[in-house]
């Protein structure tokens, strides 16, 4: 067969795509395990440094197991639940957000007028950390999700312990443009969340992401945070998401109950 022929040219062509793709996929086969591990490790990064754990160096999977508390709560009766009911899905160190909201028995579909994160689907058990610090509960860390413009925007609110005020708030997943709607993972703005009141005297949620800058002189500078410039649709998702997850569609029983328990004693 000649070099040139067309038969020759096109079976060498196949052979060099075959190649190619058994190259890929085997890539892509071998990689997955280590993939998943990273995202793991970089999840569980992100709850120590909303909760304040995290430093640069340190053991991350020694400081998770030494400082935090995983709890899992229901959040229609904002029960904890016993660790004897947590089943396989419901373990701490499996638990996969996005897969216990699909899940026909762990999930629950959220009707369309209550769905202010547009979220479709949420957990009805929730796994939640409360931050250890001198043995001693410091912070509450709540996971918390919400439509932005192009992605759902999965993360984490860290709140102190009357749950007055933010502790902090970071972002582990999320498909907004960089240097738009990706300003949520950016360190500084997440910082300006530190400190900033949440509930008002009457428990009523007062937390907001503001269209624009917040006047640091005035009195609403204590709840409002800045908006993401040019990136309006993410910064109101994530005022959404926090619409949702703080009051009696997400996290609101629990809070009930926490509050119960502290005026009890
Ligand atoms: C390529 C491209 C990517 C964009 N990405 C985002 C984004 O991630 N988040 C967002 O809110 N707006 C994004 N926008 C802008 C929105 O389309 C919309 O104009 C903006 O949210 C309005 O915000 P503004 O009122 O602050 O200008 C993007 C626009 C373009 C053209």
């Amino acid at each position: 067969m000649s070099n040139d022929s067309i038969k020759k040219t096109v079976i060498v062509a196949l052979g060099v795509c075959l190649v190619c793709s058994i190259l890929v996929s085997t890539a892509a086969v071998a990689l997955k395990p280590r993939q998943e591990k990273n995202k793991k490790l970089e999840k569980m990064v992100n709850i120590l440094e909303v909760g304040g754990l995290y430093e640069k160096g340190v053991d991350v999977e020694k400081v998770f197991a030494e400082q935090l508390e995983a709890l899992i709560i229901e959040l229609k009766s904002g029960d904890v639940l016993p660790k004897d009911k947590y089943g396989d899905m419901l373990q701490p160190g499996k638990y996969d957000i996005k897969k216990v909201a699909k899940d026909a028995k762990y999930g629950e579909a959220i009707p369309g007028k209550e769905d202010k994160a547009k979220i479709k689907r949420k957990p009805k058990y929730m796994l939640v950390y409360y931050v250890k610090e001198g043995g001693k509960r410091t912070k509450l860390i709540l996971p918390v999700y919400g439509k932005g413009l192009w992605s759902t925007m999965y993360g984490f609110l860290a709140l102190d312990m009357d749950l007055k005020r933010v502790k902090g708030y970071t972002v582990y997943d999320h498909g907004e443009t960089p240097g738009l709607g990706g300003e949520v993972e950016n360190p500084k703005w997440q910082a300006s969340w530190q400190g900033k009141i949440v509930f008002d005297d009457n428990d009523k949620l007062i937390l907001e992401v503001i269209k624009g800058k917040v006047d640091p002189t005035g009195p609403k500078a204590k709840y409002r945070i800045d908006g993401l410039s040019g990136s309006t649709l993410t910064t109101r998702g994530v005022d959404n998401l926090l619409k949702f997850w703080l009051r009696e569609s997400g996290y609101g029983p629990f809070f009930k109950k926490i509050r119960e328990a502290s005026s009890d004693g």
